[in-house]
């Protein structure tokens, strides 16, 4: 399906309402929009058209077994997608909403199959980016959107990413800046209690905890090998992020891990293989013969979020072969961090004490 990409750039700090109007008209008329949100950019259809969201997957290339997140601009929405939502459920939705959570909970019957893949559960968040609130209540709608890769790439965290994905595959691209948070919404099920974190994400596993007191974690988030298991967030099993470079994640003591990374460029770049290196601020300057892309500021986890996929589709622009990365401090969001670089490196870890 080739289709004409219509760019719209747009202002989060001034809203221009025609342009808004316009990209609601297509998510009306059945068609794909693709709007920034504080965690990553979404690729939208109307989440009741069963065809919408069919072309979803297909402009992706999406696995038809993994479900959507549906957004909504106004907390009342989600009482005509989920049902038996309990009321310490509805806490976390005054709490977190609008903010990078995604609730799974039980689907009530408006939500079409091809949303949930098939599962008796929806997920459902609100998106706290004002241009993607003011398109969702402009269409007055709930919009169906995974993030605007194509499947199995590192999600787009700017308008670029997405053209370089998705253009000729979706009607409209709202180009906005930077996505603020960098890495994708924490998907919680609250179908059980304590809830379960399916996939870490901008809201933190503290934070949760500060909140409910007790949260649990999907037994396939603390294996390193997925296949063992089967994971409950049907996204998760898939290879994920993946740069077209081979990644290797080394972890251990910081000044054990630049010792490693330099003997390991040393060695592949003896084979004839080029190398680059993920590092942080901390320790960029202390790398030789590799390219080197800083994430960020190991004491602002946050900064190293908001630069992870960039840095590893930068990595595709320069064309290196090999990529050795450092990992991070897993507390905070460094979960979320550590969780999408691994799984961008298909588990390929080396542990040094
Ligand atoms: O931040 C985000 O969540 C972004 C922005 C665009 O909102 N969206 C996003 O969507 O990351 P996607 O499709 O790339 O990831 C959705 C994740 C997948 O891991 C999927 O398996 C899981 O949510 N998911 C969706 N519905 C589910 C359900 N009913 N039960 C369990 N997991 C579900
Ligand atoms: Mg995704």
């Amino acid at each position: 399906m080739q289709l004409k990409t219509k760019i719209l750039k747009l202002d989060e700090n001034n809203i221009d309402a025609e342009k808004i109007k316009y990209a609601a008209s297509i998510l009306r008329k059945g068609g794909l929009v693709v709007f920034p949100t504080e965690t990553v950019y979404g690729l939208g259809a109307d989440a009741l058209n069963q065809n919408a969201v069919l072309n979803i997957f297909e402009a992706k290339g999406r696995p038809s077994d993994n479900p959507l997140i549906v957004h909504i601009a106004d907390k009342d929405e989600v009482y005509k997608l989920m049902m038996d939502i309990p009321d310490d459920a509805i806490k976390l939705m005054d709490k977190f909403w609008p903010g990078p959570l995604t609730l799974v909970g039980k689907k009530t019957s408006s939500v079409p199959h091809s949303v949930t893949a098939g599962l008796d559960t929806v997920a459902v968040r609100m998106p706290k980016n004002k241009i993607a609130l003011s398109l969702i209540k402009e269409a007055k709608l709930p919009v169906a959107a995974p993030s605007a890769n194509l499947s199995g790439r590192p999600s787009p965290t700017t308008a670029k990413h997405v053209i370089d994905d998705l253009n000729g595959r979706v009607d409209v691209i709202i180009e906005a800046g930077n996505s603020d948070i960098g890495v994708e919404s924490t998907v919680l099920d609250i179908t059980l209690w304590p809830p379960v974190i399916l996939r870490p994400g901008g809201v933190s596993k503290e934070q949760l905890e500060e909140f409910l007191g007790k949260v649990d974690i999907d037994p396939s988030l603390m294996e390193k090998n997925l296949d063992m298991l089967i994971p409950k967030s049907p996204g998760m099993k898939y290879k994920h992020y993946s740069p077209k470079a081979e990644l290797v994640v080394v972890e251990g003591e910081l000044s054990n891990v630049v010792e490693k990374i330099n003997a390991l460029v040393e060695e592949y770049k003896r084979k004839g293989l080029s190398v680059g290196v993920l590092s942080t601020e901390q320790t960029k300057s202390l790398y030789n013969g590799a390219v080197v892309i800083s994430l960020g500021d190991r004491l602002e986890p946050k900064t190293i979020a908001s630069n992870l996929f960039k840095a590893l589709r930068d990595f595709d622009d320069i064309g290196v072969q090999l990529i050795l990365a450092e990992a991070v401090d897993d507390k905070g969001i460094g979960f979320a961090i550590m969780n999408r670089m691994k799984k961008a490196a298909g588990y390929k870890i080396v542990h040094i004490s």
